[in-house]
């Protein structure tokens, strides 16, 4: 390991070397088993006698900072090492906020058998060797920071002809995830304290993210026609919302709510921002329109991702702006992390121009389909589904809170979500919800023996 240390004048040297070695042990940025360079060699570097370096390890080594191993080294010891590294003496704090926000779900390390953890697709069935194939390309530059043109103009077809939007490739921009591209609608919309209104239940990933940038977060309930737009607050600036399948629970937003909603956007000038997260797994029943369609007025922004139909790892989603706030989310992109990787872009441009999107696509649906179908005839009698026939989930409420139950299902090896956490208020309806991408048929059969 090259350890960095900086020698000031030609006195007390091994002084130098042996205090710059302690700190970095001590703060922990020389670790346990670290090997440090042969005092040959760090001499060489230092340009100081050889025995200058040999007299500060043997310090270190003599108050157990440093072992030497025959034949192999000098290392990093173990007892002479914090257990973690403290910097003291600090006042900096984070804004009070991040006191209450950590990565959701919150990151459980049980074993697990039977996962039925939520919007985790199957990557097992991802067709891993034609995407490498894809990877080649030569995109060594910083790119546009909208995203790469032939991604933009792949992505404006599939959705234009899958889900109807209405869109060029103009109105894109290519984000990490539609969690970037939510981060960059509040940017470019939000002054602090401004009110951001949310499904309840809901995505807390997304909650989570308004609240962190000083949004003032209100939950509006949805019902079985999805959110009830009689209850937004008057001052809502932005409307977030999962209209063709609600996340948690499953129900399309009727097309009555679609145009009240869009009717309230505009006599609010709000903004209502449509997660189209899984739609393209639908096993039944007609899509709905989306919002972004039937909004001729440009006050909905519509967001996509592809953690779903490909991989969650690519990080890769997109935005579609309605003309007001083009310039500005473009910009918003650039300062964010001035563009998203080309080379993934490119290789995703390729897989949908080529077909392999749609053919991946018609695949997994058919194998959700059936998991689908297996789960929601099998539910125990005391649960009850919310009928739902799209994405990768289901969700199935209870009489009572399914807490002792979970508990007991995941000391078993089930990793099951309940729908509590999908929701801050107090009276959440119990129930769970299961995800199906993550486990097979056959899981799913054996899984639901022990959902009891
Ligand atoms: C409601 C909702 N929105 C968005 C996403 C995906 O976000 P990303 O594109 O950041 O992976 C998910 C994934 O589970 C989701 O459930």
């Amino acid at each position: 390991m090259d350890v960095h240390i900086s020698l000031d004048g030609r006195r007390d040297l091994s002084g130098q070397i042996y205090r710059q070695l302690r700190a970095a042990i001590r703060d922990g940025r020389l670790r346990p088993d670290d090997a440090l360079p042969p005092t040959r060699e760090l001499a060489r570097r230092l340009d100081v006698a050889r025995n200058t370096v040999s007299v500060a390890y043997d310090r270190l080594m003599g108050e157990g900072y440093l072992t030497g191993r025959v034949g192999s080294g000098t290392f990093v010891s173990e007892a002479g090492t914090p257990a973690h590294a403290v910097t003291q003496g600090s006042a900096l704090r984070p804004r009070p906020v991040w006191d209450s926000i950590a990565p959701w779900p919150s990151q459980d390390t049980a074993p697990v058998t039977y996962d039925f953890r939520v919007g985790v697709p199957d990557t097992g069935l991802f067709p891993h060797a034609t995407w490498r194939r894809m990877l080649g390309s030569e995109q060594h530059g910083y790119g546009n920071p909208v995203g790469h043109k032939g991604l933009r103009a792949a992505i404006a077809r599939h959705i234009g002809v899958s889900r109807a939007v209405r869109t060029g490739p103009g109105d894109i921009v290519i984000t990490s995830g539609i969690q970037q591209a939510l981060d960059l609608i509040c940017r470019v919309m939000l002054e602090p304290g401004d009110r951001v209104a949310v499904e309840d239940p809901g995505y807390p990933p997304a909650h989570l993210l308004f609240r962190s940038l000083g949004a003032d977060v209100v939950r509006v309930p949805v019902d079985d026609e999805g959110l009830c737009v009689d209850a937004l607050p008057p001052n809502a600036r932005i409307v977030y919302v999962t209209p063709s399948h609600q996340f948690p629970l499953g129900v399309p937003m009727s097309l009555r709510r679609r145009t009240a909603l869009l009717d309230w956007a505009r006599r609010h000038e709000a903004l209502v921002i449509e997660d189209d997260y899984d739609t393209e797994f639908r096993f039944g029943g007609r899509p709905i329109e989306p919002l972004q369609n039937l909004d001729s007025s440009g006050h909905v922004v519509y967001v996509g991702s592809f953690s779903k139909t490909m991989l969650p790892s690519l990080r890769i989603g997109f935005l579609v702006a309605p003309a007001p706030l083009r310039q500005a989310l473009r910009a918003a992109k650039y300062v964010s992390d001035w563009a998203s990787p080309m080379g993934t872009q490119a290789a995703l441009a390729r897989f949908i121009d080529e077909g392999l999107l749609a053919r991946h696509i018609r695949r997994m649906r058919r194998e959700y389909q059936a998991r689908h179908e297996l789960l929601t005839t099998n539910l125990p009698s005391w649960l009850t589904l919310v009928p739902c026939a799209a994405g990768l989930h289901v969700t199935a409420l209870a009489k009572d809170d399914p807490a002792p139950a979970v508990t007991r299902m995941r000391a078993a090896g089930v990793a099951i979500m309940t729908l509590a956490e999908c929701s801050r208020s107090e009276s959440a309806a119990p129930g769970l919800v299961f995800g199906y991408g993550a486990i097979t048929s056959t899981g799913i059969a054996k899984g639901l023996e022990l959902v009891r």
